[in-house]
């Protein structure tokens, strides 16, 4: 299923995003510089770029928990401004509320929507299968995994039925091995849930693996350096020639970032 939804409506319009931090008495940092890109509907986006370009910053402004200096992003043809359940998002860190049980946390966005417990809960332990956790239902954060924690993040983000998931680095902090069975199943659930993906990462061996799009961005101020097509049917072999003719095209991208920076 390569390049899926390429024909299909746009679902996101980012439109010319720009994002400076100011701080009185220190330099004003433009961490996002003119960026725009057209994502169309259950496409699966990757972004890759050197650390401090902005692609937390711009995933923060889709989902409406940050305000560009300029810009629009467009949501189904509307412009956005807030937060609203259409996205989901999945942090960098793990976000899990300690206090609250696995079952708890992923009922916590339908329950402050109103939606009574009881059936927030035989919604979430739909979830809860979908990411293979239902033996952990009553555990608390404490008690998993961080591969565990970060299906527990996905769970939650899901159960606000989200028609578009932002993902920051979901699986950065996992060993290898756990990471490559979250993204077999993060696909799977890709397919089941018909959902638009954001995902960042600083693995290009995982952009490879995932991506419809790969969106390669500069150095700090962020801007979009290259887009590249990732036309490999799936499920795909990770060592197979095409794959690694992709990955050596991104590496180099981004070691061209890295240069331009030190010399
Ligand atoms: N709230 C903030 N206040 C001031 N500066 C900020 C803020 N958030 C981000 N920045 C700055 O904006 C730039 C981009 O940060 P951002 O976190 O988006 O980068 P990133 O690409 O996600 O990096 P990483 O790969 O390390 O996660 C950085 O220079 C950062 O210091
Ligand atoms: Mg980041």
């Amino acid at each position: 299923m390569a390049g899926r939804g390429c024909k299909i409506m746009g679902k996101v319009e980012i439109k010319n995003i720009s994002r400076i931090f100011r701080k009185e008495g220190a330099p004003e940092t433009l961490a996002l510089d003119n960026i725009s890109l057209k994502i169309n509907d259950k496409e699966f986006i990757c972004f890759v770029g050197p650390s401090g370009c902005g692609k937390t910053t711009l995933l923060r402004i889709i989902a409406g928990l940050d305000t560009p200096d300029s810009g629009e992003i467009i949501l189904d043809g509307e412009k956005i401004s807030i937060p609203d359940s259409k996205r989901g998002m999945v942090f960098q860190e793990y976000s899990l509320f300690p206090w609250r049980t696995v079952i708890e946390n992923i009922i916590f966005g339908p329950e402050m929507k109103g939606i009574p417990k009881k059936e927030a809960i035989q919604e979430a332990e739909k979830y809860l299968e979908l990411v293979g956790l239902t033996q952990f239902r009553d555990s608390f954060p404490y008690e998993l995994s961080g591969g565990m924690r970060q299906r527990v993040a996905i769970a939650r983000a899901l159960a606000n039925e989200p028609e578009v998931l932002l993902m920051d680095e979901p699986f950065g902090a996992l060993d290898a091995q756990t990471r490559n069975s979250l993204q077999h199943q993060l696909l799977d659930i890709w397919n089941k849930k018909h959902i638009t993906i954001l995902f960042v990462t600083h693995s290009v061996d995982e952009a490879v693996f995932l991506a419809d799009r790969i969106v390669v961005m500069t150095a700090r101020p962020g801007k979009i350096k290259k887009i590249i097509d990732v036309d490999l049917p799936r499920p795909r072999i990770r060592t197979s020639p095409e794959a690694n003719k992709l990955r050596t095209e991104v590496l180099k991208l981004l070691s061209e970032e890295r240069k331009e920076k030190i010399d």
